[in-house]
């Protein structure tokens, strides 16, 4: 580290980094052996972090946390751990308010409120996802405090469930002001990974946005062919499978399936907001991906006739395979619609501890149609006896006809 660091007593304090992408962070830059602080409001995931328990599910993690705690990471509930250290890492990200656009009092509120822990020659990154010229607000923010700081925006690309992994292998976007900041963001990313590709700040924010709008859209596409290929009674995956075999340009192509979470359609309406609401794809994605369980039901409807004396099984209720995270998953999207359709709806997760949920036995055994809305890996090897699976996925390779 830089000569600044002398001064510090931690090299880096993670802001929000309880969080999903704090964490991880938090954990990797430890075990490359500096000292980290972990600033979050949530005291339940400081004392479960501190008793050295991941708060959530994440490959590698827990293993690098029994590592580190103590030693050259400490987690509190306490803003003053940040005028200790030499780096700043804010993972407070702008959410879509009830209107699907981007709110921006959070990191407003947030950066007012943290003004008089900053001290002169501190690095502040931000991190989390943000709307394009945010990072440029915080810094007129902090120079109207009369700070003297460096600001870089340097956002997280990781995928939930594989954060260890790609922190050290997934190239860093870098971006700042002056050549100053992005030296001293560099040098700590290379801590970790080497492999860096510097912007102007608002080039990185749009980075981040495409990214993860990109995706969206991938996922959109899938849905919406496996939707049209339904509407003629065909299975998707018979074409799909022809569409990719030995034909490198469709090697991308995803599969179908419930594309939800924290962060895609988020960061799509972010981009969106930002481009006056001139974003066709990226609407037309939301339509499409979000529309997904309303589309199994009217198939459903179409095929079986009414669902009201049928019982329905919904296997995995996080939003994405081999994971805890329920954050916008549209597993529950498909509750609440078949809760008005069927009989009755039965959920189970392996991961996620809910008093409504069924075991996965009695919720297979009960049920007269099994959806599978989240393919877990416990869910490879299950005799459905002879009941009808929704497979969107094709999981369980047997195509799809609705
Ligand atoms: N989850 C992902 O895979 C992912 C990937 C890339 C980027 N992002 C972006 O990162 C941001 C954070 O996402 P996340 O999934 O880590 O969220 P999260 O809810 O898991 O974590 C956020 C953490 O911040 C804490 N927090 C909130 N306000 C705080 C404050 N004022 N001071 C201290 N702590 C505070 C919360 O208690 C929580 O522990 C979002 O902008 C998201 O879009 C997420």
């Amino acid at each position: 580290m830089d000569k600044e660091s002398a001064t510090f007593l931690y090299d880096v304090c993670v802001v929000g980094g309880c969080g999903h992408v704090g964490l991880p962070f938090a954990l990797v830059l430890a075990d490359s052996g500096l000292k980290i602080a972990v600033q979050d409001l949530d005291e339940a995931k400081v004392q479960q972090v501190m008793s050295g328990h991941m708060p959530f599910m994440e490959n590698g993690a827990q293993e690098i946390l029994e590592r580190v705690i103590g030693n050259n990471l400490w987690a509190k509930n306490d803003p003053s751990q940040i005028s200790n250290s030499r780096y700043v890492v804010v993972v407070i990200g702008t959410p879509v308010d009830r209107h699907l656009n981007p709110n921006f009092a959070d990191i407003n509120d947030f950066f007012n409120t943290i003004s008089p822990y900053l001290v002169d020659n501190q690095h502040i990154i931000l991190r989390s996802t943000v709307y394009p010229g945010t990072t440029e607000k915080v810094k007129s923010i902090l120079d109207s405090a009369g700070k003297r700081l460096s600001i870089t925006f340097c956002p997280e690309r990781i995928a939930q469930g594989k954060a260890i992994e790609e922190l050290k292998v997934l190239p860093q976007i870098v971006s700042g002001f002056d050549d100053r900041s992005i030296r001293e963001a560099s040098e700590l990313f290379s801590r970790i990974n080497d492999d860096i590709v510097v912007l102007t700040p608002i080039e990185a924010e749009l980075a981040k946005l495409f990214t993860n709008s990109w995706r969206y859209i991938q996922f959109a596409t899938a849905n919406q062919f496996f939707m049209i290929a339904s509407q003629y009674n065909l299975d998707f995956y018979r074409i799909f499978d022809a569409m990719r075999y030995n034909y490198p340009r469709t090697a991308g192509f995803p599969g179908a399936g419930f594309a939800a979470g924290p962060c895609l359609l988020k960061d799509t309406l972010q981009l969106a907001a930002f481009n006056k609401n001139n974003f066709f794809l990226g609407h037309a994605a939301m339509l499409v991906n979000e529309g997904l369980p309303s589309f199994i039901v009217e198939e459903l409807k179409k095929t079986h006739g009414s669902l009201s004396d049928k019982v329905i099984g919904i296997l995995g209720m996080a939003f994405k395979a081999n994971n805890d995270d329920f954050r916008e998953s549209l597993a529950y999207k498909l509750r609440k619609i078949l809760g008005v359709e069927a009989k009755e709806v039965l959920c189970t997760d392996p991961f996620i501890k809910d008093d409504s949920f069924h075991t996965l036995d009695e919720t297979i055994k009960r049920s007269d149609i099994v959806i599978l809305a989240s393919p877990h890996d416990e869910y490879r090897d299950i005799d459905f006896a002879g009941k009808l699976i929704v497979d969107v996925w094709n999981y369980y390779g047997q195509g799809i006809t609705l």
